[in-house]
């Protein structure tokens, strides 16, 4: 399994539950050896939106479920300050399905490697509305660089038919607690407040 990937095509899969049966399996990157659970989503299949992160943590790895550690916890506060429901008005996912050891970035080759299961993932979910939370995120799905800071807030098209907001990684609001006026957090509580109204318009 090294960095360079020769990967079959993707098979199509009808169903999610299928998609994630292929993911649970799956031995196609390095990440394979060290995770204790695939981390597959969690959510409404349904939802009009779908939130992507980047990778999971030792929480979500024990766990098999995204966002439950510190970050996590953070995350529902965000989701509840724009009256989002977690279970019923989103499905969450990450663009790599396994821990990253010592939860390093993942590499180029993960990414690659786990991408059929996020575009499947995209394809069967069909959202409207897309947040991608974090650079690798924001990279995977709009291929854009920019930093964060400078597009967040803003909706972009994407090729998959969605409207597309960057949005700060919960971690790094970890990081930076300040609730200031302009501070990223404050960003985070304006920016979901703007996502809470286009689902109400969706609605
Ligand atoms: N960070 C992520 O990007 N995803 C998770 O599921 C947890 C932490």
């Amino acid at each position: 399994m090294s960095e360079q990937l020769h990967l079959a095509p993707p098979p199509i899969w009808q169903s999610l539950e299928a998609v994630e049966s292929s993911a649970r399996a799956c031995r196609d990157c390095q990440l394979c050896q060290s995770r204790t659970n695939v981390v597959f989503s969690a959510g409404n299949a349904k939802a009009k939106l779908m939130i992507i992160a980047e990778a999971p943590g030792r929480n979500e790895d024990e766990a098999g479920v995204p966002f439950v550690g510190r970050a996590g916890k953070l995350f529902d506060k965000i989701l509840e300050a724009g009256r989002i429901d977690r279970e019923k008005e989103i499905y969450l996912c990450n663009v790599v399905k396994c821990r990253p050891p010592n939860n390093r970035p993942p590499a180029k080759a993960e990414i690659q490697a786990c991408r059929k299961y996020l575009e499947a993932q995209l394809e069967l979910v069909r959202p409207a509305l897309i947040l991608v939370a974090g650079a690798t995120a924001v990279e995977a799905i709009l291929d854009v660089k920019d930093p964060i800071s400078r597009i967040r807030g803003t909706w972009f098209d994407c090729q998959f038919g969605a409207k597309v907001m960057p949005v700060f990684h919960p971690t790094y609001l970890l990081r930076n607690d300040s609730k200031e006026i302009g501070s990223p957090k404050w960003l985070m509580w304006q920016d979901i407040q703007e996502v809470r109204k286009q689902l109400d318009l969706l609605n």
